[in-house]
């Protein structure tokens, strides 16, 4: 049966708008996917390591012939990769944090995204390699503006940077659903942009694989 793989990355829990988006992707895909199951990392509050002068050497090194010490070095990102591949469906909540995406979330990248693993280079050209099928992504803005050529558009390294990033390592199909403005809009304004926003969810995923 399909599983999915959630990465939340905002540090705030239950308030988290990110989180919450990303909630009722997983309700939409769950309930009209009978037998799917999940699987969650909290990576703000797992302190996913970041890649030591270990792990790199690890990554470029014959991985049949690996010492001890890139072994270990190189562990964690094998269990990320590991846990990615299984997944058919990749699911990433965020918000934008100074223009990009959270720490969290880039220490996750930092150690999934290895040569001859999730993507491959022939001396000429790069090709994604990772299984996964297509990645949903939950994301929230606190100003407005970001978006379809605003005036912050310039200053938007977290969206194209994921979706870039994403297709780089070979997963295509990228479906994305954000609220901008959280930190401007009143809490009216909010849940009529989340309720609009919940509308999109459902019509887009219903029914869908
Ligand atoms: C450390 C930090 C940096 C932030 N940087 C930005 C930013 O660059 N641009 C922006 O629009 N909002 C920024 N915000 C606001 C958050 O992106 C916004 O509140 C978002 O909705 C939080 O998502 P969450 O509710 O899932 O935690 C920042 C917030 C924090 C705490």
């Amino acid at each position: 049966m399909p599983t999915i793989l959630r990465l939340d990355s905002s540090p705030r829990g239950n308030s988290s708008h990110s989180r919450a988006i990303a909630d009722e992707i997983e309700h939409e895909l769950i309930s009209n996917n009978e037998g799917w199951s999940v699987i969650r990392r909290n990576l703000s509050n797992q302190n996913i390591d970041s890649i030591s002068q270990e792990t790199i050497e690890g990554f470029f090194a014959p991985k049949e012939s690996l010492p001890l010490n890139l072994k270990k070095a190189t562990a964690l990102s094998d269990e990320l990769i590991a846990e990615l591949e299984e997944a058919e469906t990749l699911i990433i909540s965020a918000p934008i944090y100074n223009f990009s995406i959270p720490s969290s979330l880039k220490a996750w990248i930092d150690q999934i995204v290895r040569v001859n693993e999730t993507f491959a280079f022939d001396g000429e050209s790069f090709s994604g390699l990772a299984k996964t099928k297509r990645a949903i992504l939950a994301l929230s803005y606190g100003a407005a503006g970001y978006t379809q050529g605003g005036e912050l558009s310039d200053m938007n390294f977290f969206e194209p940077y994921l979706v870039s990033l994403l297709k780089f390592i070979g997963i295509n199909e990228i479906e994305v659903f954000r609220i901008e403005g959280t930190s401007i809009l009143d809490s009216e304004q909010l849940e009529l942009a989340k309720t609009e926003l919940y509308l999109q969810i459902n019509k887009i995923l219903r029914g869908g694989n």
